[in-house]
């Protein structure tokens, strides 16, 4: 339990054009954040900004060393030390087994990101005593995302760099937190493939970005590491540790479901 005080407190939400992020700079906002929202795409991200108050919008590839660096140093010198950061921005790339180009987008941004983010802050927090780092994974990075391996694989990458991020940095006042949720209705679902609608709604609700929001708050507020919007995800996780065989079973009988 921290009661992690959100006033006064500035806070990063990357991919927060919109979707999740944009969302979860909303939420931050109402906890009295000074959020500044940061994506690829400038028109976008401004427009998020101004339903936001006191947002800013800054743009900067997430998958670049150099520009999140920054992009950090900008939201400092403008709005002060980062307290909380949401490493969220994510790209649905490559069906099935996935290109050469698929794979190297999704590790640069479900990667790679994370840890250039990872760099730029947490050595400030941990000076200060005092910080929320949360990275947005998804189920699929405890489970699987059947129609695209480069989704699956590099989400697991995530999880992974989560956790090995809450052990190695976590403690002493800074946080870190694993957000891990199925279907949510955001632009990345409604476009469709490869994120399949048949598969998650196969597996479960969709949900909306605001609840995933909510949870991050109530997460951030308990020091809780796994967000799991669905929670049955921990269910299903619970199932594949216990028998891999009999989950790898399971899901190929989802998988020939969800393909008719
Ligand atoms: N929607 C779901 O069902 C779902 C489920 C689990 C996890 N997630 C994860 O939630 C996060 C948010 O996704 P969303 O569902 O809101 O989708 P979304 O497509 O609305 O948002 C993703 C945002 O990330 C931005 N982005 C991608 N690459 C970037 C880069 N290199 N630099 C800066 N910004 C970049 C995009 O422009 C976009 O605005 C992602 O990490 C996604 O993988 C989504």
């Amino acid at each position: 339990m921290s009661d992690f005080d959100f006033g006064a407190t500035v806070a990063v939400v990357t991919g927060g054009a919109g979707g999740i992020g944009r969302a979860l700079g909303c939420r931050l906002a109402g906890e009295g954040c000074r959020v500044a929202l940061v994506d690829r795409d400038q028109a976008a991200t401004e427009a998020a900004a101004a339903g936001i108050e006191g947002a800013i919008a800054l743009v900067a590839d997430v998958g670049d060393r150099g520009a999140v660096q920054a992009m950090v140093d900008e939201v400092e010198s403008r709005l002060g030390p980062i307290d909380i950061y949401c490493s969220n921005a994510g790209v649905a790339a490559g069906s099935g087994l996935g290109a050469d180009d698929a794979w190297e987008v999704s590790w640069r941004v479900h990667g790679l990101a994370h840890v250039h983010a990872a760099r730029a802050v947490v050595p400030g927090m941990t000076e200060r005593g005092r910080g929320a780092f949360v990275v947005t994974a998804s189920a699929a990075g405890l489970l699987m995302m059947m129609q695209s391996a480069p989704y699956t694989v590099t989400k697991h990458a995530s999880v992974a760099i989560a956790e090995w991020l809450a052990v190695s940095f976590g403690g002493g006042g800074v946080q870190f937190h694993c957000v891990c949720p199925q279907g949510v209705r955001t632009p990345m679902v409604m476009r469709g493939a490869p994120i399949s609608r048949d598969e998650l709604e196969a597996s479960g609700a969709i949900i909306e970005p605001e609840v995933v929001a909510e949870e991050v708050v109530a997460a951030i507020r308990d020091n809780r590491f796994l967000v799991l919007p669905h929670p049955e995800a921990h269910r299903y996780e619970q199932a594949k540790v216990a028998d891999r065989d009999r989950w790898l079973a399971a899901m190929r009988r989802l998988a020939n479901r969800v393909a008719g």
